[in-house]
């Protein structure tokens, strides 16, 4: 799988010397971590064909099984504050929906904040943590990418099955891993480039994020609060007029869209 990745990216990916590929691994989070806090190099990636303990946002897992889906991570240096980087994962989102468009012919949407959906349901999710130094700057970043690709429906955990869905599933195609995970790998050096670039990023994701307009739900622990999605703020956190008519910036919480993954 290693060589066939190398072989579909171009001669001008400068991070091919640092492509690290596991059959089985707990979390490619959890390992790029590791190899972070050893050093290794921004522009490092891992890649697993199974994942034993995938995780997802909020504590959550990542079903993780082999042979179906892409489970890579990659860490980042970016060399700045952590105050500036709070629009990353959405340009991780972005990154990874450009990959899958060039590689597979379809683009997914985001739902705020890091899951990529097609029609009403999962395709994937993006893990971002941070290790940040005393003085507020970022040590590394290590940006995690879930893909379910080649899974028919009834290969989901029945608790999942009604919300997931997978790249076959949405193109009725045989689904290469190799290309997209290439595609993405790409998508992910050019997003690199244009880190500094929020405003960009930031016009991008509103064009993805199928959040914006939506009647929402939010649970932050035992508190849930009902309102609209009203856009998403150059920080990547999303505007909502709350039924009580205040409008707030809501960074963190579970952000549920009626209609969407059994929330009616
Ligand atoms: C989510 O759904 O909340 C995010 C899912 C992110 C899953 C990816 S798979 C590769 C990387 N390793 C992990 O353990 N998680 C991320």
């Amino acid at each position: 799988m290693k060589n066939e990745i190398l072989s579909r990216l171009p001669a001008s990916y400068p991070w091919r010397g640092n492509i690290h590929y596991f059959d089985t691994i707990d979390s490619t989070n959890t390992q790029a971590k590791h190899l972070a806090a050893g050093g290794a190099p921004h522009g490092t990636v891992l890649i697993a064909d199974h994942q034993t303990g995938g995780r997802g946002r909020m504590g959550r897992s990542f079903h993780s099984p082999a042979g179906c889906g892409i489970y890579l991570s990659m860490i980042l240096r970016p060399n700045c504050p952590a105050q500036k980087l709070l629009h990353l994962t959405c340009a991780v989102a972005v990154a990874a929906a450009d990959g899958i468009q060039n590689a597979a012919g379809l683009r997914p949407g985001i739902k705020w904040t890091n899951d990529l959906v097609v029609g009403q349901k999962k395709l994937g999710g993006i893990l971002t943590e941070l290790s940040v130094d005393s003085a507020g700057n970022v040590d590394y970043a290590v940006v995690g990418i879930g893909i379910n690709c080649s899974q028919t429906a009834e290969a989901f955990p029945e608790e999942i099955q009604s919300i997931a869905t997978s790249l076959h599933l949405c193109t009725s195609k045989r689904i290469d891993r190799t290309a997209v995970i290439a595609a993405i790998l790409v998508a992910l050096q050019q997003m690199c480039n244009d880190l500094q670039n929020s405003e960009a990023i930031h016009t991008r994701y509103r064009r993805d994020c199928i959040t914006i307009g939506q009647d929402i739900s939010l649970v932050r622990g035992d508190e849930t609060c009902h309102g609209k999605a009203l856009d998403v703020d150059e920080n990547g956190a999303l505007l909502v007029r709350f039924d009580n008519g205040q409008i707030r910036a809501v960074n963190s919480g579970e952000v549920s869209i009626r209609g969407m993954y059994g929330y009616v």
